[in-house]
């Protein structure tokens, strides 16, 4: 399987028959080595540097209902919340005196926020904070909507495809959702210019080799600026509360064999990562990943913003995890640093 690897680390691709081989013959040493051959280059593309992104999760009102989901719209025992704008503007300060040059807006679907709305929003961070670099993370909108978006001011856009398997989807959603759907909001993001994130949860239930040979395909297809993928974990109020969770190793590959296809692409170490393991984040960048998000939400909503049971970091106080994260990333020899971290393109 070293062949495999060192052949994807010079083609940046692979065909479906590789891809099928590659993931299906699983070593310990194989692993290793696309890790430490991840590891390298990101240290060739990124250096040192580990970007940050404040997250700002301002709502958990959900209308879909993926299976998965600790704040779908049918869990009853959900308390939700929505963030005022007063509220988020005071998060945006708060991580602006941390450091932070990228915000994060993530929510639920949630019609509270109608176009308008959000483009009042965008537009008041935009001109408080003109050298921050603005993400949304708030779903399937249409293209109308999306360009409201990008005209006011938002840079990026994540929107994970969760599975690029149509026949995988539906087992992960309800009929109201589509695989098709989702793979579109992800071309017309890119198309108005957004920088883009896909991505896949790692051991979801009904996950197939085939499913991720797809996963891989689609993502080398998309050529998305960025991907996030972490591991699933159960919910107890879902339908999947007793499915088991996702892996360290199989995500710490995931995030090589990623690296290795797209290698400018940005990548994070994602907090699901850190949930399962307490050295998960840490693993990761030693895996590919060159991007941490710690959470900038207030402290008395973190732990309403539970899309998984036992999520970490929805704790106590609000700049611990900024410096938490310093810490932790110096001790892998990286260091935290405070700019808007954009796309190098090739
Ligand atoms: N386990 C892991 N990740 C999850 N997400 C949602 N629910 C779970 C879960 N139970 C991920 C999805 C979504 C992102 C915001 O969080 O991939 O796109
Ligand atoms: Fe949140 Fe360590 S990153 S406490």
């Amino acid at each position: 399987m070293k062949e495999l690897i060192d052949r994807l680390y010079e083609m940046e691709q692979l065909s479906r028959e590789e891809w099928k081989m590659l993931l299906s013959h699983r070593s310990e040493e194989t692993d290793q080595y696309a890790r430490s051959l991840a590891d390298e280059v990101r240290q060739k593309v990124y250096g040192n540097d580990i970007y940050v992104r404040g997250l700002i999760e301002f709502t958990n009102y959900c209308r879909n209902d993926c299976y998965y989901c600790g704040i779908r719209r049918s869990n009853k025992n959900a308390q939700r919340y929505r963030l005022t704008e007063d509220e988020i503007l005071f998060c945006c300060q708060q991580g602006y005196e941390l450091g932070f040059r990228t915000f994060v807006l993530q929510g639920g679907e949630d019609s509270y926020y109608t176009d308008d709305k959000m483009v009042g929003l965008i537009h008041k961070i935009k001109e408080k904070y003109p050298d921050c670099a603005l993400t949304l993370s708030v779903g399937e909108k249409s293209e109308k909507t999306y360009s409201a978006y990008r005209e006011a001011g938002a840079d990026r856009y994540l929107l994970r495809h969760e599975t690029a398997d149509p026949a995988h989807y539906g087992k992960l959603h309800p009929d109201s959702m589509s695989c098709e759907n989702r793979k579109n909001c992800l071309r017309v993001l890119k198309k108005l210019g957004f920088q883009t994130g896909a991505g896949f949860m790692v051991g979801s239930p009904y996950q197939t080799v085939d499913d991720l040979v797809e996963d891989f395909i689609f993502l080398k297809e998309l050529n998305p600026e960025m991907v996030g993928i972490g591991p699933f974990i159960a919910h107890q109020d879902t339908p999947f509360r007793e499915e088991k969770s996702g892996t360290l190793e199989d995500t710490l590959f995931y995030l090589a064999l990623l690296r290795l296809m797209l290698p400018q692409v940005l990548l994070p170490a994602t907090t699901a990562l850190g949930t399962i393991h307490p050295k998960g984040r840490e693993l990761g960048v030693k895996s590919g990943a060159n991007v941490v998000m710690p959470n900038l939400s207030p402290v008395s909503v973190r732990k309403k913003y539970m899309l998984y049971d036992g999520k970490i970091c929805t704790g106590d106080e609000a700049a611990e995890c900024r410096h938490c994260l310093s810490r932790r990333m110096e001790m892998i020899g990286c260091r935290i640093v405070s700019d808007r971290g954009d796309y190098k393109s090739k």
